[in-house]
């Protein structure tokens, strides 16, 4: 489903990217407004594509490094269905405009309850799974999963709290600043938790699987787990700067924003680095070129997001599509090649074959320079527009009046759009390859074993 999910949530993320260019494509059809489906975008690719990544590596990874099976298939069957089932919820009331209007926290009360439901019954498999461990130690990834479960779990609970009206309509129980403090505390620590903490689990785990190679410092590993955590929380007033938030909370979450970026860099440092001694496997094995490049794209964005949350850079970058650039930049770059890496990586396991036996390698090398080329047009082109908007939007003339109006700032942010759509269709287009060849590998069988199709970490 994780496939699945990608395909269609960024399918989602292409007709978007296509109405921004040729706004005439919502054909005047309600459901099919921008507005309805840049949440259905940002839900699908987040948390079924995300989502579904991060529960099937999270449920694999325990047993492999416990050396103990799931407490209760029953319940990771439960946690499986319900968790579509809340996808499939949220793909009907998006578009009908059913909404809470909070930034990815945006489905209404009865399936913010499944979702608290879902995860409960995620956290007992995941800890209870941990606790018959025939291991004396837990390994890294396990700790970068348990902060993602117990985290996403407090701030979606409190975050949703609200006072229903109808079975399709609530309030937040929140007011004015408090509500948007409540909100970005939510909003920021979901990328520091889901689309972050959860990830390097994943990197843990598979970069020095597919390297054969030890992590190349444990120490480092737990130090910037520790760190990331407790700075992470204290960052989400960067998204509400020259706001009616107290100057002294914005302050305070740029310069923990700034501090953040020590455990970043410690986390890419470390995960790159594991390939030291073994570089040689980058030219032959595609999967490595997906695992690490997805660290590079991580290395950048989160050295973009504390130069962000500079209080004068913001004043520049906010509103514009700079900060759509910085969440592509992690998005693509990181979590979906992270991602797509570990896939090849399992796949073919679950289908009873040796680690990377896809029916293809040419297609993986394929998809993986797709998807590179893809996301450099996506966040090359929004930092060009960007740039251009916030420069514009801030030139006066000599009386102090307005050099350009908006709608020149619009026409002129044209170019970018289209690079924007080619880059995303061309990211897509590499998702379609990737189905291609799960599909295929699903349906052969498996190679000899002096004729593996992938090798680990290269050699062939
Ligand atoms: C083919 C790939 C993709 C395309 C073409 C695409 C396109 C878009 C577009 C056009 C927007 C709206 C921008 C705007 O309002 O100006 C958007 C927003 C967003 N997308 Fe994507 N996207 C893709 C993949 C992804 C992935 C894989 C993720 C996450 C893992 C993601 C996360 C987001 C988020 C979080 C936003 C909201 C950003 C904000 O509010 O600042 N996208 N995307
Ligand atoms: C050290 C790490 C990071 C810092 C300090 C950081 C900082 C920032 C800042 C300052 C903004 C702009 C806020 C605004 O002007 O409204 C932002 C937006 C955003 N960042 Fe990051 N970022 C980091 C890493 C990441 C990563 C790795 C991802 C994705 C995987 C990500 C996803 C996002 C998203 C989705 C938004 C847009 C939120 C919205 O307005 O809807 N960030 N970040």
């Amino acid at each position: 489903m994780t496939v699945v999910w990608g395909i269609v949530g960024m399918l989602v993320g292409v007709i978007i990217a296509a109405q921004l260019v040729w706004p005439a494509l919502n054909f005047d059809i309600p459901y099919l407004h921008f507005g309805r489906l840049r949440p259905l975008h940002t839900n699908a690719v987040i948390f079924a594509f995300g989502g579904c990544a991060l529960m099937a590596t999270s449920l694999y990874i325990v047993q492999r490094t416990c050396q103990a099976r799931l407490i209760s298939d029953a319940l990771a069957a439960f946690v499986f269905w319900g968790w579509q089932l809340v996808i499939v919820l949220a793909a009907v009331t998006l578009p009908l405009g059913l909404t809470s209007s909070k930034e990815y926290a945006e489905l209404e009360w009865p399936i913010d309850i499944l979702i608290t439901v879902v995860w409960v019954a995620y956290a007992i498999v995941f800890f209870g799974t941990i606790l018959k461990r025939k291991t004396q130690h837990i390994y890294v990834a396990n700790w970068f999963f348990s902060s993602f479960i117990i985290a996403v779990a407090i701030l979606h609970i409190f975050n949703s709290l609200a006072i229903p009206v109808t079975l399709t309509k609530s309030y937040s129980i929140y007011a004015g600043s408090v509500d948007a403090m409540v909100q970005w505390w939510y909003g920021h620590n979901a990328v520091g938790f889901f689309l972050t903490a959860g990830f390097l689990g994943i990197m843990y785990y598979f970069v020095p699987k597919q390297a054969e190679r030890p992590v190349y410092s444990y120490r480092l590993s737990v130090v910037h787990f520790w760190a990331l955590i407790a700075v992470y929380v204290w960052a989400g007033p960067h998204h509400l700067h020259y706001t009616t938030l107290p100057d002294w909370a914005q302050s305070l979450g740029m310069v923990m924003s700034l501090i953040l970026l020590a455990p970043s860099w410690g986390g890419m440092i470390n995960g790159i680095m594991t390939l030291s001694g073994a570089w040689d496997k980058l030219r032959s094995d595609p999967i490595l070129k997906f695992l690490i490049v997805s660290l590079s794209f991580y290395g950048m964005s989160t050295f973009e997001g504390p130069m962000m949350s500079i209080k004068s850079v913001n004043a520049l970058s906010h509103y514009t599509d700079w900060t759509i650039g910085h969440v592509h930049s992690g998005a693509l770059g990181w979590v979906a090649m992270i991602s797509i890496g570990a896939m090849y990586h399992l796949i073919p396991i679950l289908c009873g074959k040796k680690q990377g036996e896809m029916y293809s390698v040419k297609l993986i090398d394929l998809h993986f320079w797709l998807s590179t080329i893809g996301t450099v047009l996506y966040i090359a082109s929004m930092w060009v527009n960007g740039l251009m908007q916030g420069l514009m939007w801030r030139a006066v003339n000599d009386d102090g009046t307005l050099t350009y109006s908006f709608a020149e700032a619009v026409e002129a942010s044209y170019p970018g759009y289209v690079v924007r759509f080619i880059g995303g269709g061309i990211f897509f287009a590499g998702m379609l390859v990737m189905a291609y060849n799960v599909w295929m590998t699903t349906r052969t069988e498996p190679a000899p074993a002096d004729e593996q199709a992938v090798p680990a970490g290269g050699a062939a």
